[in-house]
């Protein structure tokens, strides 16, 4: 029997319908209305792209191969909106309208809650390897206000491109975290950060490669900054002049997060450290928005 595929889109039509009408009755309003998206969106692309089943079954055999590499140190599907820039657009959707406030990026898979405090000044590097970079800056309101007290979360890669998680030895470095002092000041000391390639051993790294798309995040240095009154920050700085920074495999760079890092001779540092070799220093501001409209 040949197939009449002139048939088909009226058929596929009816299908989408009878699913929306499914979810009609969904109490929670909000729910209702993702759902509908959900569908109609899911529905249309698969209509659009005229969706095989061995398409679909190939599909399924991802999110499965996605699913079975997922642990608590491994989260593909979030690697996988990474890559898909879901994770980005929903930072970008969510980023409150003040102007002149931090812009935020993606959190990444690399945040660990029990990084140790170190003082305002102190060395979050901790023996991380790297090139001595000492990183400065005020937390202050869009005002100019400063903001004392803020925890200031700091996490980042060595200079082979590696998170302290990311080694089988348990250690913990080149992440830490610090308080603003009086004057909203924050200062530290860390390794200047290379550019690295987002786990890509699994699922998503396939993709990547069947879509001649490459691994590589540009150079950064994650924050999270948190204050009372303020909505809590997420955000990186990013390397001028880093070779990856207009193709970041996660799609994270903003133009107002690239900062110059300045190389120093060797000397004496702003805070009368003597790091032994050249090093590097970054000033930031680092200005949050206020919570009024979370
Ligand atoms: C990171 O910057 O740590 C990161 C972000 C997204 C995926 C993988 C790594
Ligand atoms: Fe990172």
């Amino acid at each position: 029997m040949t197939t009449d595929h002139t048939r088909v889109p009226g058929r596929a039509q009816a299908v989408t319908e009878e699913v929306l009408a499914s979810f009609d009755a969904t109490p929670d309003p909000r729910l209702r209305e993702v759902m509908h998206s959900l569908v109609r969106h899911l529905h249309a692309f698969a209509t659009d792209v005229r969706l095989s089943e061995r398409e679909w079954e190939l599909a399924i055999q991802f999110l499965t191969r996605a699913g079975h590499i997922t642990d608590e140190h491994r989260q593909e599907f979030i690697l996988l909106s990474d890559v898909l820039g879901l994770s980005m657009l929903t930072v970008v959707l969510n980023e409150p309208a003040e102007p002149g406030a931090t812009e935020s990026t993606v959190f990444g898979p690399f945040f660990v809650d029990t990084a140790p405090e170190v003082p305002l000044g102190g060395d979050i590097a901790r023996g991380a390897s790297g090139a001595p970079c000492y990183v400065s800056g005020r937390v202050r309101s869009v005002t100019g206000a400063s903001i004392e007290g803020a925890r200031v979360e700091v996490w980042e890669a060595d200079e082979d491109g590696f998170y302290d998680v990311q080694y089988p030895d348990g250690r913990s470095a080149g992440r830490g975290w610090l308080r603003s002092g009086a004057d909203g000041e924050y200062r530290f000391w860390s390794v200047l950060p290379a550019p690295y390639p987002i786990p890509h051993d699994g699922p998503v790294g396939d993709l990547l490669n069947a879509t001649a798309r490459g691994p590589m995040r540009p150079a950064h240095l994650h924050f999270m900054v948190t204050a009372p009154g303020f909505r809590t920050l997420i955000t990186h700085i990013f390397l001028a002049g880093d070779p990856y920074l207009g193709s970041d495999a996660v799609f994270g760079v903003k133009e107002n997060l690239v900062v110059n890092a300045v190389h120093q001779e060797a000397g004496p540092a702003p805070d009368g450290a003597h790091p032994q070799g050249g090093w590097h220093s970054i000033t930031f501001d680092l200005v949050l928005a206020s919570d009024r409209d979370r």
